[in-house]
């Protein structure tokens, strides 16, 4: 047996494939927009009772580089970042870097069924998987926030809401529903600062926008061990998050150098 294709490694890697349904046909919705989206619904539901196949081979690239908005996968994020995650959490493991994981931003809970996964498989029994998000969607743009935020339109849309209870039931598909998971619903600025995580190890912030970014960062990186990974999946995809960042590294004068996962994603270590 090679280093590579240990159990844990080989669960962690089938985990990886089917929380992204990497190689899966699938049915695909497409991202589209006003009349197209419109008509979409009830052509599908016609097709359908015709005895049509909806049904389509997942663009594997797209899935390898979160490249689209999958129907029926449990994370958006693609291989390449959750080979990222991979690569943190075990480091964490390896060198018994102290605290949890929270990922605030889940959608679909994918991300953070897969940490909890690497927690099982590696017998990582002392740790706490945070999933914090609204369960529904993303917060309107109020008066007062930063310029990056403003008009911005991600609140509409609905696919980006999941209610709590179908994130429980995704982790429930993969038998990782159990007492290390703590759900933390609400508004990141309601729910962040107040909620009883002590240190973290892996700080994986998700919430797109500028507000949703500098909030995590305020009330959690403190709370981050040294050695623990800060991780930005839209870091060089989104203009809000990266401002957000910037404005925070340079704020508390942070010079880990932050190195590039894919096109979206960034992440640094904590080493002061
Ligand atoms: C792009 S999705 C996260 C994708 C996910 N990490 C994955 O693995 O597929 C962004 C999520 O952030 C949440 N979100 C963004 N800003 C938020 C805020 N201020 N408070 C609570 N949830 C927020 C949304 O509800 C949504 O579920």
């Amino acid at each position: 047996m090679t280093a590579k294709s240990t159990p844990e490694l080989l669960y962690l890697d089938l985990l990886k494939r089917i929380l992204t349904r990497t190689g899966f046909v699938t049915y695909q919705l497409p991202i589209t927009r006003g009349w197209r989206r419109k008509l979409y619904g009830p052509a599908k539901a016609v097709l359908k009772a015709r005895g049509f196949q909806l049904v389509r081979r997942v663009d594997p690239e797209m899935r390898r580089i979160g490249g689209d908005w999958p129907s029926d996968a449990e994370t958006m994020v693609g291989m390449v970042r959750l080979d990222n995650v991979q690569e943190c959490v075990l480091d964490v493991f390896a060198n018994k870097v102290p605290g949890d994981f929270i990922e605030t931003g889940v959608w679909r809970g994918g991300t953070s069924i897969f940490m909890t996964g690497a927690m099982k498989a590696f017998g990582e029994t002392g740790r706490v998987m945070w999933v914090a998000d609204s369960f529904k969607g993303l917060p309107k743009p109020k008066e007062g926030d930063h310029p990056t935020d403003t008009g911005d339109p991600l609140h509409k849309f609905q696919d980006l809401a999941v209610p709590l209870e179908t994130v429980k039931d995704n982790f429930r598909r993969y038998d990782l529903l159990n007492d290390q998971v703590r759900f933390l619903p609400g508004w990141f600025e309601d729910t962040l600062a107040k909620a009883p995580v002590e240190k973290l190890a892996i700080l994986r912030l998700d919430g797109d926008m500028y507000s949703s970014t500098m909030v995590a960062l305020e009330a959690l990186y403190p709370k981050l061990s040294v050695g623990g990974y800060v991780i930005v999946d839209d870091y060089s995809a989104l203009e809000s998050c990266k401002q957000a960042v910037d404005d925070f590294r340079a704020k508390n004068s942070i010079e880990d150098p932050v190195k590039q996962v894919d096109w979206a994603a960034v992440y640094w270590q904590r080493s002061s």
